[in-house]
């Protein structure tokens, strides 16, 4: 493969502008990173600490293998929603490793109403569960939950993937052969005692861990029986009486270390064969990427200048490099691990979209991942386009996008609009995990535009009438779509709301999505198999 050259002069003002610019997004971004994780009030984590337990991020740092990444996901959900009083939703969701295993680790913030679950954390369990099912991970449940946030029932209880998802999945992936294990750290009340006991080994920490279906307020109230949450559900009776529970821990430290040695009775399963070459650093400082990334959407970005400083050794095998110039396709290797890139460097016309089918077939055939990297405005619009069939060829990215086979990962590292979030491998088009930069807009289309859709609506409205809209009238309302627009296509409201798996450093590309193809292994690849296209 040949090492791309850059045509960025790291020098130029338009470079240091740049680099300005987004230092002050990433001094944001890591400023509310921090807030989010750093649980729930004062009060409640000075409580939980006086009892004894460790904090949420604590416990899984001690149950992952020393020195090795935990990807937390969605760690914004909830974000500026909710008067901010669910940091992170009140759950931790991420990939760790434990005795060399990629495992998904679920684990309840009691800090955080007592570890309840409202509509985002019932979202980040069940995603979790989703990428554990995706990817063959088995997962562990660090329980300390008073199961569901009573005041958020109707957004909790009843629909197919809310809370009765979660007993559901265990059943699922334990019947597929996929780990379930739970460490009881806490309260684990009503549905939340399903948990433990859907799991295919479960512990509980003396003191502290609790399984009931009622708790003693509700037993008092159905039978009159005066019970304490020890006698009814606590370690002792689950590990000796009712047989709930099969290991009785401690405390938090010998909680976690009796995971760690249930996971050295785990198997090694067969992982899916991919080729793989020694690991190097980008040729181009990956820092340079804040200078780059588009903090204005209308400028332009050569998305190769975005590859060169995430893939080994900055080289890319492009493949069709003179032909439909909006996309840029190729192979390169991202941390030894082999990867298709696609990358948007403009619209999407009939041809570009022709290129990335193709180029996902090559893709899917060779069984090699393929990361999308999305900067996209939408498909062409207009008369000759129309004519030229622009739908039915979108459509065949569309279609190869959907029925890929090998896994898919998505960064947007500027727009994502309108059908191009789709083409590109959106949310919906299940990538194995859904990354934005902290910079990265996403919405149905860009603000000016739906402000001039709908102003021109409304003034065919009034013209059918006879009337006029008022300049004024007119101005207000495009300035409002624009703030609403502006607003809820942040990454942070995407975040907030689980559209993604989270919001990454740029520079942190590269690992994040070595992390992803690792964890993606664990799955073989299913053969490829395309449906019918429109020719
Ligand atoms: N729904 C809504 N809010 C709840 C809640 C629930 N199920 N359980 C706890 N909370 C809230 C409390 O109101 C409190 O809110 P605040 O911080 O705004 O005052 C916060 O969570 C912490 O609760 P607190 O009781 O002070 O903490 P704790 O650590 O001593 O106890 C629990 C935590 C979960 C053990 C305890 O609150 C409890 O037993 N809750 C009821 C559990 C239950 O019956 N759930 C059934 C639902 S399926």
């Amino acid at each position: 493969m040949y090492k791309l050259e850059t045509k960025i002069d790291t020098n130029s003002e338009e470079f240091k502008r740049n680099k300005e610019a987004f230092k002050s997004i990433l001094d944001t971004y890591r400023e509310t990173l921090r807030e989010v994780k750093s649980s729930g009030h004062p009060s409640a984590i000075k409580k939980h600490k006086e009892r004894g337990k460790l904090l949420a991020r604590e416990r899984v740092d001690l149950l992952i293998d020393p020195n090795t990444p935990f990807m937390e996901l969605s760690p914004f959900a909830a974000y500026g929603q909710y008067d901010n009083q669910f940091p992170s939703a009140g759950i931790v969701t991420g990939i760790g490793v434990i005795h060399g295993k990629e495992t998904v680790i679920v684990a309840n913030d009691a800090t955080v109403k007592g570890g309840t679950y409202m509509k985002e954390t019932i979202k980040k369990h069940v995603r979790a569960q989703e990428i554990a099912m995706e990817n063959n991970l088995p997962c562990v449940y660090m329980v300390d939950s008073g199961g569901v946030f009573l005041h958020d029932q109707a957004n909790v209880f009843p629909d197919k993937y809310n809370f009765g998802r979660f007993f559901y999945n265990q059943a699922r992936l334990s019947s597929m052969g996929i780990p379930q294990i739970s460490i009881v750290m806490g309260s684990c009340t009503a549905g939340g005692a399903y948990m433990p006991a859907m799991s295919d080994e479960t512990i509980i920490v003396k003191n502290q861990g609790t399984i009931f279906i009622g708790g003693p307020p509700l037993v008092k109230a159905a039978t009159g029986e005066d019970v304490t949450a020890e006698e009814l559900g606590g370690a002792d009776v689950h590990t000796s009486i009712s047989g709930v529970s099969d290991h009785f821990a401690e405390n938090d430290h010998h909680a976690i270390q009796i995971c760690r040695n249930i996971f050295e009775t785990l198997r090694a399963r067969e992982k899916q064969y991919i080729e793989t070459t020694p690991i190097e650093e980008p040729a181009y400082d990956p820092e340079e990427l804040y200078g780059i990334a588009p903090t204005d959407l209308k400028k332009p970005v050569d998305s190769r200048e975005i590859i060169m400083r995430i893939v080994d050794g900055s080289r890319f095998h492009e493949f069709k490099a003179r032909y439909a110039p909006t996309i840029v396709t190729g192979f390169a290797n991202i941390m030894g691990y082999p990867v298709g890139i696609i990358a948007n460097n403009g619209v999407l016309f009939s041809e570009t979209a022709l290129k990335g089918a193709h180029f996902i077939e090559l893709c899917d055939m060779r069984k090699i991942p393929i990361l999308f990297l999305q900067n996209i405005t939408g498909f062409i619009v207009g008369k000759e386009y129309e004519r030229g069939g622009i739908a039915r060829n979108g459509a065949k990215l569309v279609h190869a996008v959907a029925c890929a086979n090998v896994p898919k990962f998505t960064v947007v590292f500027g727009g994502s609009f309108g059908a191009g979030n789709y083409a590109m491998a959106g949310r919906a088009y299940d990538p194995r995990l859904f990354f934005m930069w902290p910079n990265a807009k996403i919405s149905v289309m860009g603000g000016e535009q739906a402000s001039s859709v709908l102003v021109q609506v409304k003034q065919e409205q009034l013209a059918a009438k006879g009337q006029t809209f008022p300049k004024e009238e007119e101005e207000a309302m495009r300035k409002g779509i624009l703030e609403k627009y502006e607003t809820e296509g942040s990454a942070y409201y995407s975040s907030s709301r689980l559209w993604d798996d989270g919001i990454i450093d740029p520079v942190d590309t590269r690992k994040v999505i070595a992390m992803g193809i690792a964890m993606s292994l664990n799955q073989k690849f299913p053969e490829h198999k395309f449906g019918v296209v429109r020719m």
